[in-house]
């Protein structure tokens, strides 16, 4: 008899791709960096945080939809863009139809292993996302090409620091997947044989190169050597972002990785529509505070003048409540969908949307709200020094 697929928390969807995927490639997911204060922490301060549920008061139905960047929405979750789903042989494409499916909008990355046009075709609420690699010029045909394909928002991506070591160990991924390598990692792959399996049917290796770096129908260069380019690259300047929300005109526009009240500040004087409070998943600097501690001082600052979405660690529906309470508009998700992807495909990735929708809709219930608009910080018990309002003059935060 078939193995039942289906999984009810992303925690288990997380143990599947653990024992489905080859350990570099699973290594690659977790991702993280250094002795990974963040990447913890981003989880685990959502269990501090409590409900104050009613015993009396739940309404027959519950609202989850809502609008982010304009696109309108069947519960507050973005998929957040992450690079190379070459973890499933159809990685963006699978996302994108799951999305489309339960109506949610997607951030596909500048390191998608898919070029955007494919992307496009099965979710139409797509929302780019650029780092600062290459001259204005190599930039702005990136986005102009994303224009082109209909993406209907651009998200800049800017807190990266290059910092490369894991105590855990990072994992060895080959350059280019050609013959040599393929033998290389052979050992390694048998080991998971319904992975390989998978990827033999295909007759082709995982695409380890980054087509959107290049001109449609480019084939791109290979990640490592964007990546390369990437770190040869002078970080940008307010200026820039000045600069590259011009080049966009009005369509929507989302600075992610703010951590800070002024530098919310500054990006709404840089004209964005939108914010995501985020520590980049917690790879990028370590020792950064998990995301759900900035949100409440981010929201309080800027809420009324920019969209404030929040990512990191979400892994329950509850969360998503939990940061909505606390003054984020929706939430963007990153492992708990490539979990998803990499346990069952689309089907996978849909599992880990019904569960985060189930989970809405059982808290909104539980705390006898009747819609994710109603949700206010009185339904969350935020414990004494929990949350971190950074960016601040020190006498004015906590
Ligand atoms: C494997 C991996 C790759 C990522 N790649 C990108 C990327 O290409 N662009 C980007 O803006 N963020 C990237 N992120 C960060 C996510 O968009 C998001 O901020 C983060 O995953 C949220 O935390 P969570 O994984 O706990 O949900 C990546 C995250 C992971 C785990």
């Amino acid at each position: 008899m078939a193995r039942n697929k289906w999984f009810e928390t992303v925690a288990i969807a997380q143990q599947r791709a653990r024992k489905r995927l080859p350990k570099p490639v699973y290594s690659a997911l977790l991702a993280a960096s250094e002795k990974g204060v963040t990447v913890n922490d981003n989880v685990e301060a959502f269990s501090e945080l409590g409900f104050a549920p009613h015993v009396i008061g739940a309404t027959e139905k519950r609202e989850l939809s809502t609008t982010v960047m304009g696109q309108e929405i069947s519960m507050p979750v973005l998929i957040s863009p992450t690079g190379v789903q070459a973890v499933h042989p159809d990685g963006e494409v699978a996302v994108a139809r799951a999305a489309a499916a339960r109506g949610i909008a997607m951030g596909l990355s500048s390191f998608a292993s898919k070029p955007i046009e494919e992307v496009i075709a099965a979710n139409p609420k797509l929302f780019f996302q650029l780092y600062w690699l290459g001259d204005r010029n190599a930039i702005a045909a990136r986005v102009e090409r994303a224009r082109e394909a209909g993406a209907v928002g651009l998200i800049v991506t800017t807190d990266w620091s290059f910092s490369h070591g894991r105590d855990w160990g990072s994992p060895a991924i080959p350059e280019e997947m050609n013959l040599r390598t393929i033998l290389r990692m052979l050992p390694t792959g048998l080991t998971r044989p319904s992975w390989m399996w998978q990827w033999g049917k295909t007759l082709r290796p995982p695409n380890l190169r980054v087509p959107n770096q290049a001109a449609k129908g480019e084939p791109g260069p290979p990640f490592f050597a964007a990546y390369g380019e990437w770190m040869g690259t002078p970080p940008p300047t307010w200026d820039d972002i000045a600069w590259l929300r011009k080049l966009w005109g009005d369509a929507p526009f989302m600075l992610k990785g703010v951590m800070r009240v002024d530098d919310a500040k500054r990006a709404v004087d840089a004209g964005v529509t939108a914010i995501s409070v985020s520590n980049h998943g917690g790879n990028n600097l370590d020792g950064t505070p998990a995301s759900i501690r900035a949100l409440p001082a981010i929201a309080e600052a800027v809420g009324n003048d920019v969209e404030v979405l929040l990512d990191g660690g979400i892994r329950r529906g509850s969360d998503v409540v939990k940061a909505l309470a606390l003054g984020a508009r929706a939430v963007m998700i990153g492992r708990a969908y490539l979990w998803g992807l990499a346990a069952n495909g689309q089907a996978g990735v849909e599992n880990v949307l019904d569960i985060l929708r189930g989970g809405i809709d059982s808290a909104l219930m539980g705390l006898g709200r009747s819609s994710v608009h109603e949700l206010v910080a009185d339904d969350v018990l935020v414990p004494p020094g929990f949350t971190r309002a950074l960016g601040v003059p020190r006498d004015a935060s906590n």
